[in-house]
């Protein structure tokens, strides 16, 4: 695999100049396959040799290219090695190729390829905290709170598999005047049967109807802010039907989470900070941090020349807490219960601001782990609505999915030969919704669209369940004929060697990923692998082959199968293997 070819390379660098093989570790990486043509398999780079001191800064980079490819010698494994346009490139001896790479594959660990890399050694492990999804009681579950779902999982998950510690938090909006109205409200509007029913949607309704209401009735208003105030001063009638209100929504969150294969390890929420808030000015205060705005309001400067040129409102001119101050307890709560060594938000762009400020306030309380507090922001989701409209609760939008995967899938054949069609129709249709939002940079905004998030050819999730499925079934067929070796020379096509190629690069891949936090290096890269098994599956057939032949094919399709399950995984994604 790409570890042994990188060490080998490595240490022939290392011999070469006198240097510790580690130095040349980050300066190679696997070339990327282009079409299908012949290549290097792996290429160093002179500047990042001349940039981390391994090699002079001065001098031409191609002369010093050209002098260093003439010095290093071919051997056994390292069979050509040529200067390129500032690079060194590499071909291994083909046959190790196949062998190293497909080795891995026969063992019970196979899904440990690619995570066991060198590569990942540097990196520091530790916990990592990720709070994401976190919508708001009794409001809109809109596309943004989708988007915050299904990236905040992927991120989780990468961590996790990388070796850390991971906190999967979800923070409620379950704190603010829609309870004062929702509560006032609920007497008028609600009923004890419909909560238990639809929970989401009978609060939905009746904070809906309560804000008409208030909008013309002032007695309403007032009730509102009368039971808020019951709230926060912990009267036990208007806590206990707070009460219920939250764990209702709690539960029926984890029931439709579970079907996205989501899970928290704790629903925390604004309402948790409400004390916590309030110390937090204090001790702003104390520090001389808080202000006076004009109308009486609590700020702080947040400005980087203290000029009070940008500020940040941290208690209203009535003394209550705000957004703000509520994260800004949260934070170092969750520090002193956790002890995080790294803390993610991931939220839309809009919210940018917001975290700046908290990090900074953080920074200026003397909390200097604020350094290692980090905004994952994302775009805007245009035009995210179903059949009978605009998307209000998360359900809608996954059984939409289902339902229009379930009728495309209606018009194959093997349709038919499915246990559950639902439960497949389910996962592939939410494959579609991620590789659809995991696509490009998360920071731009796109277009929802449910026919060309479903096609089934094409750089889709459908695609990619597609392809796992046929593997599975080319692997369920021949059971009986895959072995514990195999012959390597019988794997030297191009269009193996290309997916072997493709294969090594998995590690930089999780690397690239885990360092910018974007999946679209790891959607892309499976997409890809896709593309190139579908080119194997013509050319390389395994029915009618010799059995020797058949067996080193079907190495090579596991292979390629136990990257593809792995990877959509960590994407959040769960392998379907029929559809
Ligand atoms: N509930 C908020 C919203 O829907 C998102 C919370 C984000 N997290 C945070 N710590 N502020 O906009």
């Amino acid at each position: 695999m790409a570890c042994f070819f990188r060490r080998k390379i490595a240490a022939k660098l290392g011999r070469t100049l006198q240097q510790s093989e580690d130095v040349f570790i980050p300066a190679l990486s696997a070339v990327p396959v282009f079409k299908k043509q012949e290549s290097p398999d792996f290429k160093l780079s002179i500047n990042t040799l001349r940039s981390t001191g391994v090699l002079p800064s001065s001098g031409g980079i191609q002369q010093q290219s050209e002098e260093l490819a003439n010095r290093l010698k071919q051997d056994n494994v390292v069979e050509d090695i040529s200067a390129g346009n500032g690079v060194i490139h590499f071909k291994v001896n083909r046959k190790l190729l196949v062998e190293k790479t497909l080795e891995p594959f026969v063992k019970e660990d196979d899904y440990k390829f690619g995570f066991n890399s060198e590569l990942f050694k540097a990196l520091k492990k530790g916990t990592t905290l990720v709070e994401y999804s976190s919508p708001n009681i009794a409001k809109k579950f809109h596309a943004g709170h989708l988007r915050s779902t299904i990236i905040g999982n992927f991120i989780a998950n990468l961590k996790q598999s990388l070796g850390n510690n991971v906190i999967r938090m979800n923070y409620l909006g379950d704190w603010g005047m829609q309870f004062g109205l929702l509560g006032a409200g609920f007497g008028k509007f609600g009923c004890q049967e419909k909560l238990k029913q639809n929970p989401l949607q009978h609060l939905f309704e009746v904070y809906v109807l309560v804000n008409q209401e208030a909008e013309h009735n002032e007695d309403m208003m007032q009730a509102a802010r009368d039971f808020f105030r019951q709230l926060e001063q912990h009267e036990s009638e208007a806590v206990s039907l707070w009460q219920q209100f939250r764990e209702i929504t709690v539960d029926e969150y984890q029931r439709v989470y579970k079907r996205l294969s989501v899970h928290f390890d704790v629903y925390s929420g604004e309402s948790f900070h409400q004390h916590q808030a309030q110390e937090v000015v204090q001790q702003l205060q104390s520090r001389g941090l808080l202000k006076s705005s004009e109308t009486g309001a609590g700020i702080v400067d947040t400005s980087t020349a203290g000029d009070m040129s940008s500020v940040c409102a941290v208690q209203r001119a009535d003394g209550t807490t705000l957004y703000i101050t509520r994260d800004l307890a949260a934070a170092m709560d969750r520090k002193e219960k956790y002890n995080f060594d790294e803390m993610i938000y991931v939220t839309d762009k809009s919210q940018a601001n917001h975290f700046n400020q908290l990090f900074h306030v953080l920074r200026a309380l003397g909390h200097t782990w604020a350094d290692r507090c980090e905004h994952v922001p994302f775009g805007l989701v245009r035009g995210m609505s179903t059949r009978s409209g605009e998307v209000v609760f998360l359900e809608d939008v996954l059984n939409e999915a289902r339902t229009r995967m379930l009728h495309n899938m209606s018009q194959s054949k093997t349709t038919k030969e499915m246990d559950d069609p639902e439960d497949i129709a389910e996962k592939v249709g939410i494959s579609a919704l991620i590789v659809q939002d995991f696509k490009g940079p998360l920071y731009s905004d796109y277009k929802f669209d449910w026919d060309r998030m479903l096609q089934a050819q094409g750089d889709t999730g459908v695609f990619l369940q597609y392809t796992h499925a046929r593997l599975c079934s080319l692997i369920r067929r021949n059971e009986g004929v895959g072995a514990m070796t195999f012959d390597p020379s019988l794997l030297l096509e191009q269009t193996s060697i290309v997916i072997l190629q493709h294969l090594l690069r998995y590690d930089e891949v999780l690397y690239q990923s885990s360092q910018d936090l974007q999946p679209k290096h790891l959607v892309n890269f499976l997409l890809k692998l896709c593309h190139l098994v579908a080119s194997a599956h013509r050319e390389l057939p395994v029915k009618g082959s010799s059995q020797d032949v058949a067996q080193a094919r079907l190495r090579l399709f596991s292979g390629a199968c136990s990257v593809l399950a792995s990877g959509m995984r960590i994407l959040g994604i769960t392998p379907v293997d029929k559809m």
